[in-house]
Parts: structure tokens; sequence; C-alpha cells
């Protein structure tokens, strides 16, 4: 796979490179929107991919541009478990391989597909864009998905460098000016898999805005936050309260060297009672949302125009440079 050239920061010392997308698990939206019509999405690395679902059929996830002439198989339809290409029609499996072409009665050897590894999860539909995935398609620890509600996701868009956003959790020093959190504990940070990079820390609420006090009414004012890497570009955070529990995930989209889509998705528990799970559920789903979201929003305010220049980390950044450099060394 194409990977970011070496650069140079303004010293002129050579910087690691990075990919332009790494090999990793993609959200790439909900089964319902899939359901509805096909979907897109482009990696800067010239990789295109197009999503589809049928209500009874899982989803499935080939690469975008049709084998025969490279119309965008995202703007034909879905029949019988099949993409239809807008172009000449010719249909293609879940599997990736052509079925039927309207004016053949035999099918080219070329006339195929990539079909990428799919995973749904809770309603939403994750790929792994490469045509076999390296590790399992991750999930917060000792939770299943149907033990958890999703909120609708919510998204951004920020000029900075897919590996720095997805670093933030790392970026130690940055929860006291960003976010109003202050560190009352050692930081662990270790790695549970080859392809993951965790770190462990406990926080105090320290800020006097209106949400910040909610929350230390609500939940309680110090909170365990795990963050969970995988591969780059897929983030679990788990923050534990005294009295609640929130889960966020995120899929770091790269847009191209310097910008990215950021679709922030929040998990509640779901209740047991089966009222509050259909009333009560997705109301709290919705206002832990909103406060994540301007959780979240204090990054991407903070984070536009993000740079990284190895030279200039310092040793108060040893946690997010030691991230950097192990998201440097696993296979691409
Ligand atoms: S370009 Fe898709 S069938 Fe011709
Ligand atoms: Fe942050």
């Amino acid at each position: 796979m194409e990977a970011l050239a070496p650069t140079s920061d303004d010293e002129g010392v050579s910087a690691p490179a990075f990919s332009l997308a790494p090999a990793s698990w993609y959200y790439i939206g909900t089964v319902a929107e899939l359901q509805r019509s096909p979907r897109r999405l482009d990696l800067p690395d010239g990789q295109q991919f197009v999503a589809f679902r049928e209500r009874d059929r899982p989803a499935a996830v080939l690469s975008g541009r049709c084998s025969h002439m490279a119309a965008d198989l995202s703007k034909g339809c879905v029949k019988d478990g099949r993409i239809v290409c807008p172009l000449h029609g010719w249909e293609y499996g879940r599997d990736g391989k052509c079925a039927h072409i309207p004016a053949l009665s035999e099918i080219p050897p070329f006339a195929r597909q990539v079909a990428f590894p799919v995973e749904e999860r809770g309603g939403l539909v994750f790929f792994f864009n490469r045509p076999e995935a390296r590790f399992p398609l991750p999930f917060f620890e000792g939770r299943d998905d149907t033990e958890l509600l999703a909120a609708p996701a919510f998204e951004f868009t920020v000029d900075a460098p897919w590996y720095l956003l997805s670093g933030n959790g790392f970026d130690v020093q940055h929860f006291r000016c960003a976010h109003d959190r202050s560190l009352v504990s050692d930081v662990t940070i270790d790695s549970p898999h080859a392809f993951a990079w965790r770190l462990r820390a406990k926080f105090r609420v320290t800020g006097n805005s209106w949400r910040d006090r909610m929350i230390r009414w609500l939940s309680g004012s110090e909170m365990e936050m795990t963050v969970e890497n995988w591969g780059g570009n897929l983030v679990l955070v788990t923050s534990r309260f005294p009295r609640t529990c929130s889960y966020g995930l995120v899929s770091f989209v790269p847009l191209d060297k310097n910008r990215t889509w950021v679709r922030n998705i929040v998990w509640i528990p779901r209740r047991q009672n089966a009222l509050a799970r259909r009333w009560l559920d997705p109301l709290d789903a919705m206002i832990r949302r909103y406060f994540i979201r301007e959780f979240v929003r204090a990054d991407v305010n903070s984070s536009e125009g993000l740079r990284y220049h190895p030279k200039r980390m310092t040793s108060a950044d040893k946690e997010l440079a030691d991230y950097l450099h192990w998201l440097q060394n696993i296979p691409r």
C-alpha cells in the first residue's frame, strides 16, 4: 500500500512515514442506511469501496469501481443479494464474483470485485480495508453489543492528519487544557494485542461549565478512563464514573494526508426492563451523546491545523510519542 513519503520538519530532520490509510476496520454506515441505498467510501490511498445490504442478508463491502469499465457501483441498485452496475448491468454477489451479465452468456474471468471482511455490531457496519482482516473487529472489553445501545453518530472533518487525531487519547497533557480534566493517578500504557495500544488513567472533572457541574452531580467527580486504539484508526474509550459508565467508539477516516473525517458513536448500557429499553435508553443515549459531543468539540477546536514535528516532541509528550512510534511499526 502507498505510504506518505517521509517528510521533513523545519529543522530538516526526517519524520517517520505513516500510511495514507491504515490497514484496519472502518465504520461505513448503519444497517438502516445501507438498506436504503449502497454507500461509498474513498480512502486517500486510491481505494474505493461500496457497501450494500438487503433486509434479509448481511452487509457486503466490495471494491467500488466496476471490473468492466470502472463505473461507480454505489450508484447502482441492489437486487437478490447482488449489486448491479448502473452502466451495463453487470451483477456482483456478496463474494465479489460477477453472477450475471445482461448482454453476454459467458462471464469473463476478470469480471469480479474484491470482497472485504465485514462485521455488524449493534446495527453498525464495519469493514476491513484489506481482503483479509489482520485482527478481529474489537469491542468494549467485557461487553457484548447486545448489551449496549448506539446513539446516532456525530461527525467532524478536521484539518489534521489521522494519526495525530487518533493519538489524542495518549496526549496526556491536553486533558487539563482542552477538557478541564486533571490527572489523579499514574498513567498505565500497554499493548494488549499486536494491533492495539492502550492507556489507562484516572482523571478528576475540574471544570466549572454547567456540563461539568452536571457530570459531577450525576456521575461523580472522578473517572477511570481506558483508551484502546486498534490499527491506528479505531479507538474505543471507556469512561467509568462512580455512578455511570460511558462508551465511545471513534472511527478516523483519512481524507488526505492532512484532513480526517472523525466519526463518533456513543454507546450506553441497555436497561433490563422492556419499557425502559424502549423509552429511557434512547433518551439516555441522546443525552450522553450531547455531553460527549461537546467534550469532543474541544478536541476539534484545538486540533484544527495540527501538524507533526517529531523533533519538537518533549518529555511531556512521551505517551503520545510512544503511541506514534508504536503506530509506525505495526504491519501495514
Ligand atoms: S462499467 Fe459496470 S457493467 Fe460496464
Ligand atoms: Fe481530547
